[in-house]
């Protein structure tokens, strides 16, 4: 039985526990670029005992930017900074993870601390968003939007491929497609955001051929040795929406055209959600393990599973694969360490560079002077 600290192997890439940074977009590129920012965010991340690390939703267009802030791969310019991530990232004996996006109808906002509103077209910050209908998100995000043509689905296909292609000259071994959280990928397949009449809308296959095209065309060129996973947008709890059921087919035949994981998550096409327990512990922990079982595909998940005990358990009792954590990676670079003390491991220090954990193992200090917490007494 594999616990949160067992080896996982996916095709030809195994990762030292099964524990993720779960992607989290940060505002702090220029040009689309990462730097010394998101080298130190990763690689200490990485020297904290992750497994695998993933920067933030890198955007494979301009407009694919939820703000101009965030980091892209459209363009070589930006393959040094990405390139140094996965360096550190390695180095410091973590898998480095890519995942791959397009923010369509949700693109162009401000940083969420400067108001989390959208910026209309002519604001030079600004740009004219893109998605499969003219229909917008509502709420904060008010400006009109454009429907998609099909040279220009076929289009994004092609720049899906490119930066997949860079993506692999940069040194990453796993790429997720980021098609939830009410990006472009989660809007080909909500009919709240997809009301197309042509190949690409109306029925839940045609709603999905964005996906699978998008899948065939990374696939084509991101070699069979790594994994192709996908965060999908999996239920948009509303009955106009995408419905979880659907979803759990859609993994199914994505299955059959290359994707090797599943990252299961929400669809948030939408603010008028029904019944989200977005408090509860591990919410979305059921409907990864039901993917797992009926499709026969592994599968992650994040959403509140911070708490180690819990990680630990939706492992051992292989519901899921690999366990996500987002707001946990921010909080805590050492999170696994930390986790391995809690779960009475033998060796947490095991997860750190032999270059640290040499000095913590033989030079321990007085009980509690380490600034590790106490364990958790239970
Ligand atoms: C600051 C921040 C930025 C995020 N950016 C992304 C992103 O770029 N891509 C993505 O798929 N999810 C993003 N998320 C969602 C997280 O990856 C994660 O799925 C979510 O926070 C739930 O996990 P948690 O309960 O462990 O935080 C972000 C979350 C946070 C807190």
């Amino acid at each position: 039985m594999p616990d949160l600290f067992s080896p996982y192997t996916l095709k030809g890439v195994t990762l030292r526990n099964r524990i993720a940074m779960s992607p989290m977009t940060m505002y702090r590129s220029v040009d689309g670029k990462m730097g010394d920012f998101h080298v130190m965010l990763m690689g200490s991340r990485a020297a904290g005992g992750f497994g695998l690390v993933f920067p933030e939703q890198i955007a494979i267009l301009p407009d694919g930017r939820t703000s101009t802030g965030c980091a892209g791969i459209w363009d070589d310019s930006q393959m040094e900074g990405l390139s140094r991530v996965t360096a550190i990232v390695k180095d410091m004996g973590a898998v480095p993870a890519i995942q791959l996006g397009h923010t369509g109808r949700k693109g162009s906002e401000k940083k969420p601390w400067h108001g989390k509103t959208q910026l209309p077209a002519d604001d030079p910050n600004g740009w004219q968003v893109r998605a499969p209908s003219p229909v917008p998100y509502g709420g904060r995000y008010t400006y009109p939007v454009a429907e998609l043509s099909i040279p220009e689905i076929h289009d994004i296909h092609r720049a899906y491929a490119d930066a997949a292609r860079r993506a692999l000259d940069c040194g990453f071994e796993w790429l997720e497609m980021h098609f939830a959280h009410g990006y472009l990928g989660a809007s080909f397949l909500s009919p709240l955001a997809n009301q197309r009449t042509d190949a690409y809308g109306g029925s839940l296959e045609n709603r999905l051929r964005f996906h699978r095209e998008a899948l065939d065309a990374v696939r084509a060129v991101w070699p069979e040795r790594l994994p192709l996973t996908m965060r999908l947008g999996s239920d948009d709890f509303n009955e106009q929406g995408t419905q979880f059921d659907d979803a759990v087919w859609a993994i199914g035949e994505m299955k059959q055209h290359g994707l090797d994981f599943a990252d299961i998550s929400l669809g948030l096409n939408t603010d008028a959600m029904k019944d989200v327990p977005f408090g509860e512990v591990g919410f979305m922990v059921e409907r990864a393990a039901r993917v797992r079982r009926e499709v026969g595909i592994p599968v992650g998940v994040s959403w509140n599973l911070g708490i180690p005990a819990v990680a630990d358990r939706v492992i051992r009792q292989e519901l899921v694969d690999v366990v996500f954590l987002g707001r946990p990676a921010l909080a805590n670079p050492h999170w696994p360490v930390w986790a391995a003390r809690e779960l009475a491991q033998n060796d947490p220090f095991a997860l750190i560079p032999e270059d640290w954990a040499w000095w913590l193992r033989s030079r321990p200090g007085p009980e509690g002077s380490l600034g590790w917490p106490s364990v958790t007494k239970t």
